[in-house]
């Protein structure tokens, strides 16, 4: 390598060095950025194991649900199984049997209330959650007063 050679290789280190410098000041950023994603990233203790994510269960397509009507809440109790199971949430019937497994607070909470009026729970745990945004496409009717 010529001595001209040598000074250029030189010169474009030196440029590099200068450009994968990071400022202190963004330096410190930096570490605060990475830290936040490691802490976020790292499994909540209250996280439930197996829940399938919502976004999926926004891409769900109901099929063969009943045709929207009037239920007695006798009718509502018949449906509390896993494989059938409908809530009621301020006065609409909802069936969830789909949903449970999509739940952020587990199957078992949504079970407990299978064939119920989970409404005054939900609102307490969650009263942010909206119930439309959810779910509208299992919406099967209304409590018959
Ligand atoms: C069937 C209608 C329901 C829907 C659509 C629903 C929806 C949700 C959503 C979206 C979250 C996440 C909230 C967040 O991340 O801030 C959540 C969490 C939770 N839900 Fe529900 N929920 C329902 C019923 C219930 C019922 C009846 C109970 C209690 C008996 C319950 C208990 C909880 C709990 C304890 C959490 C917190 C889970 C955690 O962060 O560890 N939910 N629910």
């Amino acid at each position: 390598m010529s001595e001209k050679e040598t000074n250029q290789k030189e010169e474009t280190n030196q440029k590099e060095e200068k450009t994968n410098q990071i400022h202190p000041s963004h330096k410190e950023m930096l570490k605060k950025v990475t830290l936040n994603i490691s802490e976020q990233e790292k499994p909540s203790k209250r996280k439930i194991q197996g829940v399938k994510p919502q976004l999926q269960w926004l891409n769900y397509q109901p099929q063969n649900l009943p045709k929207y009507q009037k239920y007695s809440s006798d009718e509502i109790a018949k449906h509390n199984k896993p494989s059938d199971c409908w809530i009621i949430l301020k006065g609409f019937v909802y069936d969830v049997t789909e949903y449970a497994a999509y739940h952020p607070g587990g199957t078992q909470l949504i079970y407990k209330y299978s064939g119920k009026d989970a409404t005054s729970m939900f609102q307490k745990i969650h009263g942010y959650v909206s119930i439309d945004a959810l779910l509208k496409k299992v919406l099967i009717g209304e409590v018959l007063k």
